[in-house]
C-alpha cells in the first residue's frame, strides 16, 4: 500500500517536472535574448542546451515506469516565469535588468532542484536505481547552473545595479 501510493506520487511529481522542463526551454531562450551582459546571455544558452538533456533523461525515466511522457501543468513554475517575464519588461533597458533576470533564473533552479532532490531519493525507495542515477545528473546541472548564477550575479549583475544607483 505505501509503495502504492509513492509510485503514484512519483509518477505525478515526474509529470510536474517535466512539464516545468518544457516551459523553462522556452523561458531560458527569452532571458538569453533579454539579457545584457555577454556572459549571462552565454550561461542561459548553455543552460537551455542543458534542459534539453533534462527533458531527454525524464523521457527515460518515464520509460522506466512503463508510463507515456506526459507533462502536468505546474502553477509553481508557470508563476515563476511569469515573475521573470515582469522583470524583464519592469527594468529593460536598466542597469538593473540582468540582476533581475538571475534573481527570477535562481527562483527556478532552486525549484528544480528541489523537485529533482525529492524524485531522486523517490526513485531510491523504490528500487528504481537507474532513474535515480539520471535523476541525480540533472540534479547536480542544476546546482552547478545556480552556481554560475551567483558567480555572474556577484562579479557583474549587482554591481552594475548598484553602479548605476551611486552615479
Ligand atoms: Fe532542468
Ligand atoms: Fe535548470
Amino acid at each position: 500500500m505505501a509503495d502504492k501510493l509513492l509510485d503514484d506520487l512519483f509518477h505525478e511529481t515526474l509529470k510536474d517536472i517535466y512539464y516545468a522542463e518544457r516551459q523553462l526551454l522556452k523561458a531560458l531562450k527569452k532571458m538569453a535574448r533579454a539579457a545584457q551582459s555577454d556572459r549571462l546571455k552565454q550561461a542561459f544558452e548553455d543552460h537551455r542546451a542543458e534542459t534539453e538533456t533534462h527533458v531527454e533523461r525524464l523521457q527515460k525515466v518515464f520509460e522506466i515506469i512503463g508510463k507515456p511522457a506526459r507533462g502536468k501543468t505546474c502553477q509553481a513554475i508557470d508563476g515563476i516565469i511569469e515573475e521573470g517575464d515582469e522583470v524583464a519588461s519592469e527594468f529593460k533597458g536598466t542597469p538593473a535588468l540582468d540582476a533581475g533576470l538571475i534573481a527570477a533564473a535562481q527562483a527556478a533552479e532552486h525549484y528544480e532542484i528541489a523537485r529533482y532532490g525529492t524524485l531522486r531519493q523517490w526513485a531510491t525507495q523504490l528500487g528504481l536505481d537507474d532513474a535515480a542515477a539520471l535523476l541525480e545528473e540533472t540534479l547536480n546541472e542544476e546546482a552547478a547552473a545556480d552556481e554560475v548564477l551567483t558567480e555572474i550575479a556577484e562579479s557583474e549583475g549587482n554591481q552594475e545595479a548598484m553602479n548605476a544607483k551611486d552615479g
